[in-house]
């Protein structure tokens, strides 16, 4: 086990607390006003969306239901194996459903398509893919979430939930993780 002072591993803050909170705010909105009258099925991508997807369930002001869903793509390295594998299971049927998928950072895109193809095949009554963060030079546009909080450059970055090797999810803001720490 490594003892360490995570915020002497970051070489910048990309988002603070405050920017964070403002963002989620605005995607809350949107989506209440969208989804007011839908009853959705808010789907959490465990682990990483965890903290983004409390607190954007918080800002949206109608009845939702919220269950939780667990892949793995990364294993404890930096590095996509382009493998989709799922771990835990939703609890609930989403057919007939309104279905908001909540992920926290958008890379090769993978994660997410592979994911909306398997939710699709389920025959929801919509999909919507939201994420937090989107690293738009890595993949194709079309790839893209309908709806992204920040997008980001090609850097790997930490905490709001995000991790490196399980670790620095806890930090309150999303800032660049110092290359030495992984490499
Ligand atoms: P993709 O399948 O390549 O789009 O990768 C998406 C997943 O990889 C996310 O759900 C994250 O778990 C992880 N990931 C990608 N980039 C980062 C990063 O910069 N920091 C932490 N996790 C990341
Ligand atoms: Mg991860």
């Amino acid at each position: 086990m490594r003892i360490t002072n995570e915020q002497n591993d970051i070489q910048s803050i990309l988002f603070s607390e405050e920017q964070i909170r403002s963002r989620v705010a605005e995607l809350g909105a949107q989506l209440t006003a969208e989804y007011a009258d839908k009853n959705p099925l808010v789907v959490c991508i465990l682990k990483g969306a965890s903290f983004f997807y409390t607190d954007l369930c918080r800002m949206m002001k109608c009845h939702l239901f919220m269950d939780f869903i667990a892949v793995s793509s990364y294993g404890a390295g930096a590095q996509s194996s382009g493998v989709v594998r799922i771990i835990k299971d939703l609890d609930t049927s989403i057919t007939g459903r309104h279905v908001i998928i909540v992920e926290d950072i958008i890379d090769s895109g993978l994660t997410l398509k592979h994911l909306r193809e398997l939710l699709s095949s389920r025959k929801p009554a919509s999909i919507k893919t939201v994420c937090l963060l989107d690293k738009h030079e890595r993949h194709d546009s079309h790839i893209a979430a309908d709806l992204c909080g920040f997008r980001i450059p090609d850097e790997f970055v930490v905490g709001y939930g995000l991790d490196y090797a399980g670790y620095y999810r806890n930090l309150p803001y999303i800032g660049v993780l110092k290359h030495e720490v992984y490499e």
